[in-house]
């Protein structure tokens, strides 16, 4: 599984993400998806992981509006990195909550493994710059926005998992959402499996 050999086996101290809601937005669709690598995770194995990259990437701006990318070199472990939430418009269709616990709960499961707490995503506009995670209606993608390789804590997606869930569900009268870190470089998007 080249996700889980992609896990660095750094330990660090990762709070919760924190999450802030800002507004809401459309639905932000990966088109010409090319997978390059896939498998499944968690303590059942059970939730489909891949790695991709979409040919009309959706990018997201912090302000909420579709931009190109962020030019700027930064460090790259975004652990904790505070992100703007949007919502998406419109009650009913969204993920099932416990599909996206099931989801949360093998994240979490990973960042306690022996593989580590940590992921890398390659560059955007590199072949594996998505990662996706899925399991029955529940689908949650991590985009890398920015021009360098970034690494991420898989405790901090499984709680962005739980919170985009809770929040921007049906009776927030959304579907699903997303978290675009304030520095604009990555976003976290959860939403249902059939888009
Ligand atoms: C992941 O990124 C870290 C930080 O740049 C790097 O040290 C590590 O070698 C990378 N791991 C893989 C498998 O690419
Ligand atoms: C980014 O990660 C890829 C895959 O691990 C690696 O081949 C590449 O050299 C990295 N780029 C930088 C700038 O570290």
């Amino acid at each position: 599984m080249q996700l889980v050999a992609a896990f660095v086996s750094l330990v660090v101290s990762a709070t919760a993400a924190s999450a802030a809601l800002i507004a809401s937005a459309p639905l932000t669709e990966c088109l010409h998806e090319t997978v390059v690598s896939s498998g499944f995770i968690g303590k059942d194995h059970n939730v489909k992981f891949e790695t991709s990259h979409c040919g009309a990437a959706p990018h997201f701006a912090a302000d909420g509006k579709l931009t190109g990318l962020d030019k700027r070199a930064a460090p790259s472990i975004v652990c904790d990195a505070p992100c703007n939430t949007f919502c998406f418009n419109g009650a009913g269709g969204g993920p099932n909550e416990d599909d996206c616990k099931v989801v949360s709960d093998a994240l979490l499961f990973e960042s306690q493994s022996t593989a580590g707490p940590l992921f890398n995503i390659t560059a955007a506009g590199t072949p594996t710059d998505k990662i996706t995670m899925q399991f029955g209606s529940c689908l949650t993608y991590f985009l890398n926005q920015s021009p360098g390789n970034l690494t991420y804590c898989e405790n901090d997606w499984s709680t962005l998992v739980t919170w985009l869930a809770g929040d921007c569900n049906a009776a927030h009268g959304a579907h699903g959402g997303l978290c675009v870190a304030q520095d604009q470089r990555w976003y976290i998007q959860v939403q249902n499996t059939s888009g």
